[in-house]
Parts: C-alpha cells; sequence; structure tokens
C-alpha cells in the first residue's frame, strides 16, 4: 500500500486539467474533505435579505449539512445562527420561517433572541446564577456579508472578503439587479426543493454546460417552441467562461445582441409587458433601457452553491456524498409585477413538480451518479474545446457555449482548495 493510500485521496493526481476521477464524486472521503475544505472555509450563499422584510423575521437555511438560521433581529442587522442550542445541543427552529422576539427550544425551554443572545431559561433556582450567560448564546457564523442583498456566511474567521471572493462574478449580479426598474430582485415567491441520488459536484458542472440542452431538454424546446435550443448549438455566438474562483458563466449576451430583440431573452416582446418596458424606459432613457432588455438576465453559477439561471435561483446543498438537495425559487424584480407574474408561470413550467426542465436534469443527475460507480474507466473526460480555448476581452478564459471550458474552471478551483495550501 502506498503512503498516498493512508493519507487520504491524491487530489493532485485525481483531478487533472482534463479529466478527472470517478472516486471524487463517491468517495465518502472525499466528501468528507470537500465540507472542511470548501463547505465550510469558503464564502457560501445562505440567503436574501428580502426573505426578511420586518424586525425579528428569520428563515432556516443552510450550509451544506449545516441547519443555519437567518435572522434579523430588532435593530435591523443579518445574522446567521446555527439552529443547535446553547444547552443540550436541540435544533431550535423546526418551522421554515417565522416571526418572533423570542425563539424556544422544545427540549427545556430555554429562550434566544433573533441576535442569538440568551434571554433566559426556566426554573432558574436550578443554576447558582454565576454560569456566564453571555457566552451561551446562539453559536453563529464568525463572517456575514452580503451583495445586492444576496446574504453570504463563512464558516472561517479568516480569509478574502465576500467581494473578493466574488470577483468577477459580482457582475452577473449587477446585471440582474439592473433588470429591476428599482434596482433590486427579491427572492420572495416561496422555495420548491428537490432531492437527488447524486453528488453535489455533478450539478454545479451542469448548471454551465452548454453540451446537454439539445439531448436531455429536447422534448421541453419541443413542445415550448423555445429560443434556447439555437441558444446552444454549434452556431450559437453565445461563450462559456471561466471567471475564475470556481465560477462560470454562458455569456448568452452575444447572441441575444445579433437578435436584437428586446425581452427576447424572456421569450417575449415588449407590447406583451408594456408596465415594465414603460418603467424601464422612464429609468434608463430609450437607448440604455433597449440594451439592457436585450442583453438579459445572467447565467451564472456562483461556487458551490448559488446558480443563477435567467428566470430563477437555485441553491444547491449537499447532504451526502450521493445526495443533494436543490432548492429554487424564481426571481422577482422589484417594481415589475407583470413581469413577474410572468416569470412565476414559466418556472413553474421548468422547475415546478410537473415541470419539465429540472425533471429532465434530475434524471441525468442520477443516471450520471450510477455511472461513475462503474468499476472501468475511472476517469471522466473534460477535453472539450480545449483547442479552441481563448482569453476574451474580459481576460477570463472562453469557449464556445458547448464546450467544457467551465467544468474545467470549476475544477482547477476544486482542485486549489483540496489540495494542501490552497487558499480559498
Ligand atoms: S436543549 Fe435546548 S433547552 Fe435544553
Ligand atoms: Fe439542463
Amino acid at each position: 500500500m502506498t503512503a498516498r493510500a493512508v493519507d487520504g485521496p491524491d487530489y493532485a493526481r485525481l483531478i487533472g486539467a482534463d479529466r478527472v476521477h470517478g472516486s471524487l464524486y463517491t468517495d465518502p472521503r472525499v466528501f468528507a474533505d470537500e465540507l472542511e475544505r470548501i463547505w465550510y472555509r469558503t464564502w457560501v450563499y445562505v440567503g436574501h435579505e428580502s426573505e426578511l422584510p420586518q424586525p425579528n423575521d428569520y428563515v432556516v437555511k443552510c450550509i451544506g449539512p449545516q441547519s443555519i438560521i437567518m435572522t434579523r433581529d430588532r435593530q435591523g442587522t443579518v445574522h446567521l445562527l446555527l439552529n443547535r442550542c446553547s444547552h443540550r445541543a436541540n435544533q431550535i427552529c423546526e418551522a421554515a420561517r417565522g416571526n418572533s422576539g423570542a425563539l424556544r427550544c422544545q427540549y427545556h425551554g430555554w429562550t434566544f433572541g433573533t441576535d442569538g443572545a440568551l434571554l433566559g431559561y426556566p426554573f432558574r433556582q436550578g443554576y447558582d446564577g454565576n454560569e456566564a450567560k453571555a457566552s451561551l448564546g446562539l453559536a453563529r457564523l464568525p463572517r456575514v456579508d452580503s451583495y445586492r442583498g444576496f446574504v453570504f456566511g463563512s464558516f472561517a474567521a479568516e480569509g478574502p472578503s465576500l467581494r473578493e471572493h466574488l470577483g468577477a462574478a459580482a457582475d452577473a449580479l449587477d446585471r440582474l439587479a439592473r433588470l429591476s426598474p428599482e434596482g433590486e430582485v427579491e427572492l420572495t415567491a416561496g422555495w420548491l426543493r428537490h432531492e437527488v441520488a447524486a453528488n453535489w459536484k455533478m450539478l454545479v458542472e451542469n448548471e454551465t454546460d452548454g453540451y446537454h440542452p439539445q439531448f436531455v431538454h429536447a422534448s421541453i424546446f419541443e413542445v415550448g417552441q423555445s429560443h434556447v435550443a439555437a441558444m446552444y448549438s454549434e452556431k450559437s455566438l453565445a461563450a462559456a467562461r471561466d471567471l475564475g474562483g470556481g465560477h462560470t458563466e454562458h455569456d448568452l449576451r452575444p447572441q441575444f445582441r445579433a437578435d436584437d430583440l428586446p425581452l427576447g431573452w424572456f421569450g417575449t416582446t415588449e407590447d406583451r409587458l408594456p408596465d415594465y418596458a414603460r418603467s424601464m424606459r422612464e429609468l434608463h432613457g430609450d437607448t440604455a433601457a433597449r440594451e439592457i432588455m436585450v442583453d438579459g438576465s445572467p447565467h451564472v453559477m456562483i461556487f458551490p452553491n448559488l446558480f443563477i439561471a435567467e428566470i430563477q435561483v437555485f441553491v444547491i446543498q449537499p447532504t451526502a456524498v450521493d445526495r443533494t438537495v436543490q432548492h429554487v425559487t424564481p426571481l422577482r424584480f422589484k417594481g415589475a409585477p407583470d413581469l413577474n407574474r410572468r416569470l412565476l408561470h414559466q418556472v413553474s413550467g421548468s422547475v415546478g413538480p410537473a415541470g419539465l426542465l429540472l425533471a429532465d436534469d434530475s434524471e441525468m443527475y442520477e443516471r450520471n451518479q450510477r455511472g461513475v460507480a462503474s468499476r472501468a474507466p475511472e476517469w471522466l473526460a473534460l477535453r472539450r474545446g480545449l483547442h479552441r480555448e481563448r482569453i476574451d476581452e474580459d481576460g477570463h478564459l472562453a469557449g464556445a457555449v458547448t464546450d467544457e471550458t467551465t467544468q474545467r474552471g470549476i475544477w482547477r478551483h476544486i482542485r486549489h482548495l483540496m489540495t494542501e495550501g490552497g487558499t480559498p
């Protein structure tokens, strides 16, 4: 037996420049390492400020298998608290959301404020009064920050700032906000949860995989007479971009600009959404508003768990090496009720309980998971588009939209984090 086999997986060997080893999706030791080196170290998306409109609002969220309570305290500050009573570790919040000045543990009745402070406990005579109440508050994530209302947390006390972590991906969130006549998005339409028997990385890789739509989603394209099929063809002008830091995107703008149709990205026209088009033109002027409506919404996978897919937001939650939950909600643009109504219908059609799009992808995730468990061959090939990769005008590695530039970018960052010395 080699020294490496004793030490654990050799990530530098298992993650190559144009291939990755199947065990990375199936080995429980890899999953345990990923929790420590990725999920409990880097910035992870948790929730959106719009989910907490009032003081003392709370929602239960997650970072991988960890349950997190996102709260807004009485003063309006957002906190990320661990969903674990500081008495004997009972989970405090069972309900997905609520509003309360005192979160009460069901086991022995300790109560906590929405800022995490211990407020009190029943039968006071059982304590001598000397316990340090201040140290018995709920545990919290050491770092919390937000960008455009998207709240991220990190279990690491130190590391790059959120803005540094987001890097070029911040631009996608800016573009998203610009589509709102009030400059803000809201995630207030409620969440659907889809669980799949697959490793989380398959989902991350698939979110910016432009090679599969023509095949996996052929039926929905046919029924919906969608423009999306052409977007993911050999002739498409769209690009796959590696934004660095594990973040990737499909930049669809080159194709949308060639088509030159305001709201074409949304499969509609200005006369179908007159209120929205008017608000945008009033705010930005005709030329800029037209550009924004032609360019449309981003398609970006913010590593490791936030996927913005034009009309909806997915949050990826790994729960075991072969189990992942996808939380999904429609985007809502503040000040755009007519657009939001249509968005809701589109999202129900694509990822709702009877939706076609996510069902197709989920089937692929689970088949893929069964495939990687095969004994031979052991490697997955990731070399599509290597020969035509280029550095684009923004300095990012880019390829055709059907290329695996994005998957290679994701793996390059995972390799960096998983091998020794890799900083987040
Ligand atoms: S475990 Fe919460 S009050 Fe005892
Ligand atoms: Fe898909």
